[in-house]
């Protein structure tokens, strides 16, 4: 009979019943895995075909995804995701670190001006992660295999992070902002402020209390953060791109309401003329439990999800 084993600190021991079943649902997921993914972009096209025959928009138009490129794009707004966390993940989280970037690239191509998003220190299992996903090396990304640091001058450096005591007020073309590559659960709290902090580059968090109110944690997840970034340099507001972004459950609600809020309008002026950054100090953390819950529009993350599944190539 074939005994499936484990290697336990050198010693083969046999597999638990539990372990053979988490093995051979593993197993069933791979060998089904092609025939799933001819499933999807089937039903993708019949679904594309139905909406072009009722005249309706099914997401953007393929042409004007190739034509919206970094190069092209008036936005010259750097932002980095730092992907030099390896060794403080497991392999499943470099994983959901892939998926995050996927999503965030997949944000980028779809803005008429998209930023200009660079991934450093990439290499090691995060490369070879993303290498499953046929033509990552064809997506619109600036690679780099450097660490950050050794890409872009100092000074221009500001590392993001919910833990920093300085508030982004107003995004600054001149600037790279950096965002840490990093799934951890909260394992590693307050690493990537310290890492900067430690090396002497700028910091900042975003101004999450100074427009929303939230009823969780302020970390957000990679993509979360940059297409928070992303709608700001395309014109939106800080509230907006907030409200728009961080998913309903995290119970982000407007923090006053107020459709005419005129610390708003300065805000959306101010991104839209994409002028200079300022980092200013914190104001008081508000504690506001009440206010209406609005959902976060899931349309796009579904469009994300559903082009992920059929198309390996965005
Ligand atoms: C899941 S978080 C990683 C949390 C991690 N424990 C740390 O030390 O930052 C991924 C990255 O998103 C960015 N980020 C998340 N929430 C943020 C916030 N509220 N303000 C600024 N950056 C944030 C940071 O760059 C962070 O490194």
């Amino acid at each position: 009979m074939d005994t499936q084993v484990e290697e336990v600190n050198g010693v083969k021991e046999p597999l638990s019943k539990k372990q053979k079943k988490k093995l051979m649902k593993k197993q069933k997921w791979l060998e089904t895995k092609q025939e799933r993914r001819k499933k999807e972009k089937l039903k993708m096209k019949q679904k594309r075909a139905v909406a072009k025959a009722q005249g309706l928009s099914f997401g953007p138009d393929r042409k004007k995804l190739k034509q919206c490129t970094m190069s092209g794009s008036s936005c010259k707004q750097q932002i980095v995701v730092d992907m030099s966390f390896e060794e403080f993940m497991m392999e499943k989280d470099i994983g959901k670190c892939a998926k995050q970037i996927h999503r965030s690239y997949s944000a980028n191509r779809r803005v008429d001006n998209p930023t200009q998003l660079y991934i450093t220190s990439f290499h090691g299992q995060f490369k070879e992660i993303l290498s499953k996903n046929i033509g990552y090396s064809n997506w619109d990304l600036h690679y780099r295999t450097e660490f950050y640091r050794e890409c872009f001058r100092k000074e221009d450096l500001v590392y993001l992070s919910s833990d920093s005591d300085n508030i982004i007020d107003k995004l600054d073309e001149s600037k790279v902002y950096v965002i840490g590559g990093l799934v951890d659960h909260n394992a590693h709290k307050g690493l990537c402020h310290k890492l900067a902090v430690e090396n002497g580059i700028q910091h900042a968090r975003l101004p999450i209390d100074e427009y929303i109110v939230m009823k969780t944690r302020k970390v957000l997840t990679i993509d979360q953060v940059f297409r928070i970034l992303l709608g700001v340099t395309q014109g939106k507001s800080w509230k907006d791109s907030f409200l728009e972004i961080i998913p309903a459950r995290k119970g982000a609600t407007d923090k006053d309401g107020s459709p005419d809020n005129s610390e708003e309008e300065q805000v959306e002026d101010a991104s839209k003329s994409s002028s200079c950054n300022s980092v200013s100090t914190p104001s008081a953390e508000t504690d506001v439990e009440n206010g209406n819950e609005v959902s976060a529009p899931k349309d796009m993350e579904t469009r994300l999800e559903n082009i992920e599944h059929t198309d390996p190539s965005l």
